[in-house]
């Protein structure tokens, strides 16, 4: 079985937001000609998408062509609304979950959903996840931080402890990239600050200690391959080592807990792919295309089908078995 297991979806239609919670600058999508939209963020032109993201059938067309069995599929993180009112976020996601759901039934099988949650609220978000877990969701999509808590912040400690209790997989994406003005040109928040919040979010779970305290069983997975974790560990390393105030609350150097999480294979490149991979273990990578979005990968498996170091033992964890066992999906 092959599993792509980072894809987003935009629901065809959803009730304006604006309206119904009487404030401004809520996500919608506007329709310009059959089979093309934009995101909207308010007035404000977000992405052009194309019908994959709300066409269970355009979907499936391309997973044939790209010979991908299942995808797992969750909210665009411009979704999140975590700095919005709790109840606005927790209806929200309400929406987008139950879309999901809808997309994943007509799939009959083929596509799974993530849930997403008002991880703002940690009482709220764990309803809502088990909520959507009993629905049908294999896992939940959560934003890389919430304002300036990190992963390593009481409240969502509490809430992946939860995750843990109800056995619900976590996909962690970076989203609202710092960086401000200077990363504002040239996609530079994507190509530049998504990989390092993802790297942050990782380094912030192992030196804030929530490793040491969440239970083995918690599965978390991280995008784009961990961001700049796995390039970057030997200076993390070399840090502890070297300056107690670099340690923080970790019990053991910051490779020991490689083993506590998964990243996706979206690389874009097989010399990167060979390091992300000998740093997280052939184990602990799975195929995740970021599609249907232009800075995914656009053949998805590709890197990994034509990788020149792989064997194909390896190919076939990272292309699904992985997959499979992380999100608990029966073959
Ligand atoms: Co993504």
């Amino acid at each position: 079985m092959i599993i792509d297991m980072h894809s987003h979806f935009f629901p065809e239609h959803i009730p304006d937001l604006e309206k119904q919670f009487g404030e401004p600058n809520w996500p919608w999508i506007k329709h310009v000609e059959p089979g093309k939209a934009m995101l909207m963020y308010g007035k404000q032109e977000f992405r052009p998408v194309y019908s994959a993201c709300w066409d269970v059938d355009v979907r499936i067309g391309e997973m044939d062509r790209d010979g991908i069995d299942v995808q797992l599929f969750c909210a665009t993180p411009v979704m999140f609304a975590y700095m919005r009112k709790a109840e606005h976020a927790l209806e929200c996601a309400r929406i987008f979950n139950d879309n999901a759901l809808e997309m994943a039934a007509r799939s009959k099988g083929r596509m799974r959903a993530l849930c997403q949650v008002p991880l703002q609220d940690t009482d709220a978000a764990c309803r809502e996840l088990s909520r959507s877990m009993k629905a049908g969701h294999v896992g939940v999509q959560i934003g890389n931080h919430v304002g300036d808590r990190d992963l390593d912040d009481e409240g969502i400690i509490a809430f992946l402890q939860h995750c843990a209790n109800e056995n619900a997989a976590v996909l962690v994406h970076p989203w609202d990239m710092f960086g401000g003005e200077r990363t504002s040109k040239h996609m530079m928040g994507w190509t530049v600050s998504m990989p390092a919040e993802t790297q942050l979010s990782i380094v912030a779970m192992i030196l804030g200690g929530a490793f040491d305290r969440l239970p083995k069983n918690l599965r978390i997975c991280f995008a784009h391959g961990g961001g700049s974790f796995a390039f970057l560990l030997g200076r993390l390393e070399n840090a502890w080592h070297n300056r107690d105030i670099a340690r923080g609350k970790s019990e053991h150097p910051p490779s020991h807990y490689c083993d506590r999480f998964a990243v996706d294979s979206a690389v874009f490149d097989d010399r990167a792919l060979r390091l992300l991979v000998e740093v997280m273990g052939e184990d602990r990578v799975m195929l995740g295309s970021d599609y249907p979005f232009p800075l995914g990968e656009l053949s998805i498996g590709k890197l990994v089908r034509e990788s020149k170091f792989l064997d194909s033992g390896a190919k076939q964890k990272i292309l699904g078995d992985n997959a499979a066992a992380f999100f608990n999906l029966k073959g």
